[in-house]
């Protein structure tokens, strides 16, 4: 995929080919820049308008590449959840999170307004938020941003998705609450089925999250394996150095 700029074309990812099986956590790891963010827009059609992208990509039997705007509107948040570093970018500041909820599933799955909000309700209570059925009648800012992050998750997989993408999920979090979330990633996996992309700068993060991991640099797949194989057995300096970065409790500082 490629940038149009004012001083050419800028090749941002090249050669990328993974698969993705139902259930499974997969991890994209790679510094900032290395082309995470937009190989996963890329696949979802949300690229900026200078964005293109060439290959094939395919859900279930859809090709994802070139489809139009209505299949790829029925396949998002749908089929595939999405969620972000920061939740503010996606949550709507002037609506009750009842009201975001609500509207997913009266759209994506024609339910009644009443059913919609129990629906809800569950799903809160899924992602631990406590007294949720007081709480869904907040406004975003009345909540942290792990309690964000949470409801983030919550409101991507109402429609029970096949795939969720969490884009950097835990960056913008303090250590406590990361982990907190990543539990809950794992717990609602298993829960739903759901398989998971989980796009991370940090090593750490999908160290006890994800069975097989791609290491991206420089727009490229360097390394990909199970992640036993690049924690323990890692081939490329490039994914040595990640691990350097990785603060670890069997040695010292
Ligand atoms: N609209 C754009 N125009 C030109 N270059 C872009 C645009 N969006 C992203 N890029 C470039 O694409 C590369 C990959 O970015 P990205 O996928 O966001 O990295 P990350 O791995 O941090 O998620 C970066 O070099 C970034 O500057
Ligand atoms: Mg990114």
């Amino acid at each position: 995929m490629s940038f149009d700029t004012p001083d050419g074309a800028i090749e941002a990812v090249r050669g990328l080919d993974f698969t993705l099986a139902p259930g499974e956590t997969l991890g994209i790891v790679g510094e900032s820049g290395s082309g995470k963010s937009q190989t996963v827009l890329a696949l979802m059609g949300l690229l900026a308008a200078n964005g293109r992208v060439t290959g094939s990509a395919r859900y279930r039997e859809r090709e994802l590449i070139g489809a139009g705007e209505r299949e790829l509107t029925r396949v998002r948040g749908n089929r595939i959840g999405m969620i972000f570093q920061d939740p503010m970018t996606s949550l709507n500041p002037h609506l009750r999170i009842a009201t975001q909820m609500t509207e997913v599933l009266t759209h994506h799955k024609g339910l009644s307004r009443r059913e919609a909000l129990d629906r809800s309700v569950a799903m809160l209570e899924a992602v631990r938020i406590p007294d949720a059925a007081r709480r869904i009648r907040y406004y975003p800012h009345e909540f942290s941003g792990g309690m964000r992050q949470r409801i983030m998750i919550a409101i991507s997989l109402l429609c029970e998705p096949d795939i969720l993408i969490a884009d950097e999920p835990t960056t913008a979090l303090d250590v406590t609450v990361q982990a907190e979330i990543l539990d809950l990633m794992r717990d609602l996996r298993e829960r739903f089925d759901t398989a998971v992309i989980l796009i991370t700068h940090d090593l750490g993060v999908v160290a006890g999250t994800c069975e097989r991991l791609l290491v991206m640099h420089d727009g490229a797949v360097v390394e990909s394996g199970s992640a036993d194989e690049i924690f323990y057995r890692p081939r490329h300096d490039y994914t040595r150095r990640l691990l350097a970065a990785v603060p670890r409790l069997d040695r010292p500082a």
